[in-house]
């Protein structure tokens, strides 16, 4: 088949993509994404009736997601010397996190199941002082790792923050997903409701598991 030469136009448009991988790594050459506004920011958040140290117990337990996160079912804590601490593991900033995930998509109504294999590092494990009277905030917060910083950065932070309910203590889990960078466009465009749904399920079967009325009701 004999080959077309592209006119002049279409063949700037060609130029476009490689244009835009440029600048994003040029801008993003120190990292300074963080100040930036996520290119797909998803978040949900729900109250819990139950102590933030209740719900922090479960949250940071990751041998019980599997119970009630019906997005990560299985999660696993690596140990930064990168032994794997099942049970008796507790996020500390360092270790990484490797999940069994059940995703929506743009493109699939049923979960996508696929294993992220141990490239979320945790960065922040924050529980309150014991003593005081500030606000009470939980904090955990981790990073994927598993692509360069110029191409796709996610940021993931949850936060139990304890309020006064009438008489009783209540909690406010938020859980959000942040992503930077330029492969973050066509990602936000498969995942990016997908995320949101994700999340307030993930928010809904905590709230069941600490409430006592049970986790998620999907296949383990
Ligand atoms: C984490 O949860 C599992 C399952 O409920 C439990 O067996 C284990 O003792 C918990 N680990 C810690 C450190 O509390």
């Amino acid at each position: 088949m004999p080959t077309v030469p592209l006119p002049p136009r279409t063949r700037l448009l060609y130029l476009a993509p490689a244009f835009m991988v440029f600048l994003s790594l040029f801008l993003n050459r120190n990292k300074p994404y963080l100040d930036t506004k996520p290119i797909l920011y998803a978040s949900a958040t729900i109250s819990i009736q139950a102590p933030g140290s209740t719900v922090w117990t479960t949250f940071s337990n990751t041998t019980t997601w599997r119970e009630w996160n019906p997005w990560c079912r299985n999660a696993y804590l690596i140990h930064p010397t990168g032994v794997e601490e099942g049970a008796r593991g507790l996020m500390r900033v360092g270790s990484s996190l490797r999940f069994d995930v059940w995703m929506h998509t743009r493109f699939n109504d049923a979960p996508w199941h696929f294993s992220q294999e141990g490239k979320d590092i945790i960065t922040a494990v924050e529980v309150p002082a014991k003593v005081g009277s500030g606000k009470k905030v939980w904090r955990a917060e981790w990073f994927d790792e598993s692509s360069p910083d110029w191409l796709l950065r996610c940021r993931r932070e949850s936060t139990i923050e304890e309020v006064e309910g009438e008489g009783v203590k209540e909690s406010v889990f938020t859980t959000t997903a942040q992503f930077y960078g330029p492969f973050a466009w066509p990602v936000s465009a498969i995942i990016g409701e997908g995320m949101q749904r994700d999340l307030e399920a993930m928010a809904g079967g905590l709230r069941g598991f600490v409430e006592g009325k049970g986790g998620h009701d999907g296949p383990l």
